[in-house]
């Protein structure tokens, strides 16, 4: 039977797995301030129980707004009781019929356990586990973006109700990858901020948005499904690098960067996907910790981008400005007085609970800006339906988690990010080998495959597995041999590399399946070379030197790696890049290889060349190249890669032909404003109207862009069309180009798929300049789509 019960009741069913199974037993040493046979706090049923009378308590009168309701909750708390709640394991108040609350749930990827709100248990011993974020961005498809979120929020929300999970999830994170030695890359969308935002709002909108619910005209009283958290805000790209790690480093940035780079994919995630709760990070941005830093919370966060809902900490936080930091040498109380100020609503930790009672006693913060902030929770948790329910959720359950759909849109979305880098005469893919080798420290992967912020699978698929069923299933293979090569990724020792030399020597063909796993890199751990780890080059080439058959190699990984030496070696005929593909990723990658799917991924960050990351320090911020180091990601950088942002190849060809419409813009300019012609513009040619500011224009002008994708060769395929546009030349510090739209399309063998673009002007062609303005060039503009390219003439009438 189904238990619905609040948080507080994990605890208890996890002591009854291990005492009885009894509910209404004598619960021992457990303090349970609510009965778990309710899924809603504002249950009369429930309030009875508890000895009160629900009726006498206003926020729990369904006719009021939220507002009010959390108000009027607020306002029956003491002081000590308006602490208790600010950490992210709430107290509850019993005396007033509120219960615990534990904030901190995640699901990046799936429904996690890394936070002590979701528990796996006897109940649920599984969620679907998708793959990690970067190969999901890999797929560069909007819907598959939003339906994983969907999905996993099906799955929260039916955990939720059986007592497995809260109903706040602390994901996406939406850091932008700015260099490629990054622990975190696996979690994130890639380099582009653009692609980040956008995958943000999709992820976002698939977790929170309730069916039917999407749009309201009092956003703070829309129906969440679950409540989704953008995170880490901002600037927060160094974890633990040559002796520099996140809870000491101060990023130094610009305000160019900052518009432009960093904080773009959270004004997309606040403004377009209106999510309900920012996190804030452990570095420091230009000296200020960014959790007390009230230009970047209240001010921008708050009041420019008009957050309907939360601030929270990344997990202590304050802590990490006391210890870390030693922002100011604060104490406790003072550190966490200043967050408040700033506009930190939340505290994953204990420093709000500890100190901000005395914070107020001693007159260092107003007790209504804790009253405000316990105004924005309760809001957020009333309209997940923590205090009324939400009908159309309340008989989701086990049934609801791991389904069938589930498990094959894990596996889905595993083969459209895979990246074909590499096909030499058309190898892949495999028809019949009488005898395949299958070598590699990764080719027996399992929770490899999930990376970090993962959960319990529902079950896993590793790539030998996946191999053997399909390639059994198709009658294309008739005998496997395996040869790990090495013990494990970090492949210290080569005594196993003879041994994987003896079979890849008589078989057909031979796969080779390297990589990193989180012991390479992760969270609190980046990488210092970008090379794949140990004796795996050794192993590659000593294994393709002798191979019979074609050589496939399968880099399983994060970030990138330098294999400049794979795709210049002849014996490898194909290279794929697979990520960590989830819990069905072994599926997906033998689905790929024996073709019964056409891989389209693109590469959503650059492959840098090891020789670029001896070039500049990871904690050089800018973008640009400046002081003798490289520009980062392929809006600065265009020396030498192993493979470019945006690369991916098909087992067909495709052919484009671009128009657009209009050819030219005319703007005229309105009375009172001015052509913006400052010195950092610097063109080359004089231009009497250089460009004009953003903010002061009306930006009503479209561009129209039809891109028809021919698919030239045999086999049906589906590619991603990515369309740049380019300034005008001779614009100091402007990116070489900019990913301005990009949608994925399936376009069978021999016919061709339109693809339609609307660009407004002002969103798609503007630049950030050195002093920070949103401008937009007068002159020649180009739009790019791969080799094709037209221009765009913007003119200013004056
Ligand atoms: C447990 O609850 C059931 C139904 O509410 C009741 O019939 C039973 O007597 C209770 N058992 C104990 C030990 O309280
Ligand atoms: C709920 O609020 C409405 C509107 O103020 C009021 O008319 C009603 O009596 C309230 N209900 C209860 C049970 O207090
Ligand atoms: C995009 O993803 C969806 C799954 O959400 C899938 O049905 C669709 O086929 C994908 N589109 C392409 C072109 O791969
Ligand atoms: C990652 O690799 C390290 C060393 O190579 C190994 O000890 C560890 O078990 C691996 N972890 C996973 C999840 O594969
Ligand atoms: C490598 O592994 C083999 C087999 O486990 C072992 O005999 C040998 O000592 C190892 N070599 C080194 C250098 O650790």
């Amino acid at each position: 039977m189904a238990t619905s019960c609040l948080l507080p009741c994990i605890a208890v069913l996890f002591l009854a797995a291990f005492v009885s199974s009894s509910r209404n037993m004598s619960l021992g040493p457990i303090q349970v301030d609510v009965p778990n046979d309710f899924s809603y706090v504002c249950d009369p049923q429930r309030f009875r129980q508890q000895g009160l009378d629900m009726d006498k308590f206003t926020y729990c009168n369904k006719s009021l707004s939220y507002q009010v309701r959390a108000k009027d909750l607020v306002d029956q708390m003491t002081l000590d009781d308006k602490v208790q709640q600010m950490g992210n394991s709430a107290k509850g108040v019993y005396r007033i019929g509120l219960p615990k609350y534990e904030w901190w749930s995640e699901a990046l990827h799936g429904v996690s356990d890394v936070g002590p709100g979701v528990k796996f248990d006897n109940v649920v011993p599984g969620a679907t586990s998708f793959p990690t974020v970067i190969l999901t961005a890999a797929s560069f498809n909007q819907s598959l973006w939003r339906n994983i979120g969907q999905v996993v929020s099906t799955e929260a929300r039916a955990m939720y109700n059986l007592g497995n999970a809260g109903l706040t999830f602390w994901s996406p994170n939406i850091n932008v990858v700015r260099d490629p030695r990054w622990g975190r890359i696996t979690e994130t969308a890639g380099e582009d901020p653009f692609v980040v935002g956008t995958y943000a709002i999709n992820y976002v909108r698939g977790l929170q948005d309730v069916q039917g619910a999407e749009q309201s005209s009092d956003p703070n009283s829309r129906s969440l499904k679950v409540s989704s958290c953008c995170k880490h805000y901002t600037a927060y790209d160094v974890d633990a690098w040559e002796g520099v790690d996140r809870f000491h480093f101060n990023a130094l940035v610009a305000e160019q960067d900052m518009l432009e780079t960093f904080n773009r994919p959270f004004e997309m995630c606040v403004k377009d996907g209106d999510v309900s709760s920012v996190m804030c990070s452990y570095n420091r941005v230009n000296g200020f910790p960014t959790c007390a830093d009230p230009n970047l919370l209240k001010g921008t966060i708050r009041e420019e981008w008009d957050l309907h809902g939360y601030i929270v900490s990344d997990c202590d936080s304050i802590e990490v400005m006391v210890d870390g930091h030693k922002w100011l040498d604060d104490k406790g109380d003072d550190a966490s007085a200043q967050t408040l100020k700033a506009g930190l609503d939340l505290d994953c930790g204990h420093f709000y609970p500890d100190y901000l009672k005395s914070a107020v006693l001693n007159g260092k913060v107003r007790e209504a800006e804790i009253d405000r902030s316990l105004n924005y929770l309760y809001v957020v948790l009333m309209r997940l339906g923590f205090f009324d329910g939400i009908e159309q959720y309340k008989s989701l359950g086990k049934g609801d988690v791991c389904t069938e759909q589930h498990i094959a849109l894990a596996s889905q979305a595993a083969r459209e990010g895979t990246v074909l880098l590499k096909n030499e005469g058309g190898a892949l893919p495999l028809s019949h080998v009488s005898k395949l080798a299958v070598i590699g420290p990764l080719a027996k992967a399992t929770e490899l495959m999930l990376g970090n912020y993962a959960g319990i699978p529902c079950q896993f698929v590793s790539p030998l597995d996946g191999l053997t069923k399909v390639g059994q299933l198709l009658s294309a293979v008739d005998h496997v041999i395996y040869q790990p090569g090495c013990v494990d990724p970090k492949c210290q020792n080569d005594s196993l590399i003879l041994p994987a030399i003896n079979a890849a020597k008589d078989a057909d063909a031979t796969i080779i399946f390297v990589g990193t796993n989180l012991s390479i890199e992760n969270e609190g751990l980046d990488r210092t070379d970008l090379y794949l780890p140990g004796y795996q080059t050794q192993l590659i080439n000593q294994v393709a030197a002798v191979s019979r058959g074609p050589v496939i190699l399968v880099i399983m990984s994060a970030g990138g790696v330098d294999i400049q030496f794979a795709k210049d070696n002849e014996k490898i005929k194909s290279i794929l890049w697979a990520g960590w593909p989830g819990e069905e990723g072994g599926l997906a990658i033998a689905d790929v290889i024996f073709g019964r799917y056409n891989p389209g991924g693109k590469l959503p960050i650059t492959w840098y060349t090891n020789e670029y990351v001896k070039q500049l320090p990871m904690t050089s911020m800018p973008l640009r190249p400046v002081d003798g180091y490289p520009g980062r990601t392929y809006k600065f950088y265009d020396g030498p890669t192993v493979y470019p942002f945006g690369y991916g190849i098909s087992y067909t060809n495709f052919r484009y032909e671009v128009t657009s419409s209009p050819e030219s813009l005319r703007f005229t300019l309105k009375p009172y404003q001015h052509c913006y012609s400052q010195n950092h513009m610097n063109k080359d040619q004089d231009s009497p109207c250089p460009a004009i500011i953003i903010e002061h224009s009306e930006c009503t002008h479209f561009i129209q862009v039809e891109v028809t994708v021919h698919n030239v060769g045999m086999r049906d395929g589906n590619e991603v069309v990515m369309v740049y546009s380019a300034p005008p030349p001779g614009i100091v510090g402007a990116p070489i180009k900019q990913l301005i739209g990009f949608q994925r399309v399936h376009v069978a063998a021999g016919q061709n798929v339109k693809v339609k673009f609307s660009f407004n002007a002002c969103d798609s062609f503007n630049i950030i300049d050195a002093a920070a303005y949103n401008i937009l060039p007068s002159g020649t503009h180009k739009i790019f789509v791969a080799d094709e390219s037209v221009p765009l003439e913007v003119n200013f009438d004056y």
